[in-house]
């Protein structure tokens, strides 16, 4: 199988991004996949340390390993939002193909210092997993929101380019996570943020490696358009999937209300999720 760094620069020369979705249910983790697969399409696959408390940090690498050989599209592994060097070892130690050091909510010093010490032990062990950090708070919670949440990285105080630059090369991180105008979770009555677009074009300048954009559920197809364009090469979707897996449950409880059997009852969630990833991973690779 081709690297997840082949892949992420392959995406950057065809002004693509790849897609990273989060699971923690096998349901999701098939629906996911079955909609790479009918795109031909790489794939990341991403467990917070909540979803891998519930899933097993071990248990999501052996799915993961299996399901790469039974589907014929490049399937890969990131430890995402991780807040302690234990949780990283952890992941790096079980296979996973990608880590997040997650020190946005950190002042800067600390978040370098930090970050540095995980890109230090990641370097030391496995030098082919990729390693991301995180530079501008964007709320931490995957859910429908009813506001910013408190502390998020909105107008002046976004990812500053002479941060980005300083970040990079002092941590040595693979990919930068910035705060452009994004936030984790989707709006329920007011409309979602938009992208400074100028902002991810000077950021990816000054930061010198690929860009992540976190909390992309809730975004216009033209923002991320733009924001791909700009200098995006992965794009996180969380939100959007739980809300759609959500759905299809009640739908389906709704509408067999004697059935107990489960794999019967997901089918609905699956195809939801489905739905919402292939339409995703459509638009990120203009197809
Ligand atoms: O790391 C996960 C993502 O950034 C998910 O964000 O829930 O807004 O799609 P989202
Ligand atoms: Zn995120």
């Amino acid at each position: 199988m081709i690297n997840l760094r082949e892949i992420i620069r392959d995406a950057e020369n065809h002004k693509v991004a790849v897609g990273h979705f989060n699971i923690s249910d096998l349901a999701t983790l098939k629906a996911i996949l079955s909609a790479a697969s009918e795109l031909n399409l790489p794939i990341v696959i991403g467990l917070s340390e909540g979803e891998r408390d519930f899933v097993g940090v071990r248990t999501a690498a052996a799915l993961v390993k299996s399901y790469r050989e039974q589907y014929n599209v490049p399937i890969y592994l990131n430890a995402d939002h991780t807040y302690s060097l234990d949780k990283i070892k952890e992941a790096v130690e079980a296979g996973f193909d990608a880590v997040i050091f997650d020190g946005a909510k950190l002042p800067l010093d600390e978040n370098i210092a930090l970050t540095k010490e995980a890109v230090d032990y990641v370097r030391s062990v496995r030098p082919e997993v990729i390693i991301e950090g995180e530079l501008g708070y964007i709320g931490t919670s995957s859910e429908v929101l009813s506001a910013v949440p408190m502390g998020a990285a909105m107008g002046e105080n976004m990812t500053k380019p002479e941060e980005a630059t300083r970040f990079v090369k002092e941590t040595g991180v693979d990919m930068l996570a910035p705060a452009v105008g994004n936030i984790h979770g989707m709006f329920k009555n007011i409309p979602e943020p938009r992208l400074d677009i100028e902002r991810i074009k000077t950021v990816r300048t000054a930061a010198g490696v690929p860009l992540v954009l976190h909390g992309g559920s809730g975004t216009s197809d033209e923002d991320f358009v733009a924001a791909i364009e700009a200098g995006i090469s992965i794009v996180h979707i969380n939100t959007e999937i739980r809300v759609a897996w959500r759905k299809g449950i009640e739908a389906a409880l709704r509408e067999n209300p004697d059935e107990v059997a489960p794999y019967k009852l997901l089918g609905a969630a699956l195809q939801n999720v489905h739905n919402v990833v292939a339409a995703r991973l459509r638009l990120f690779s203009r197809l």
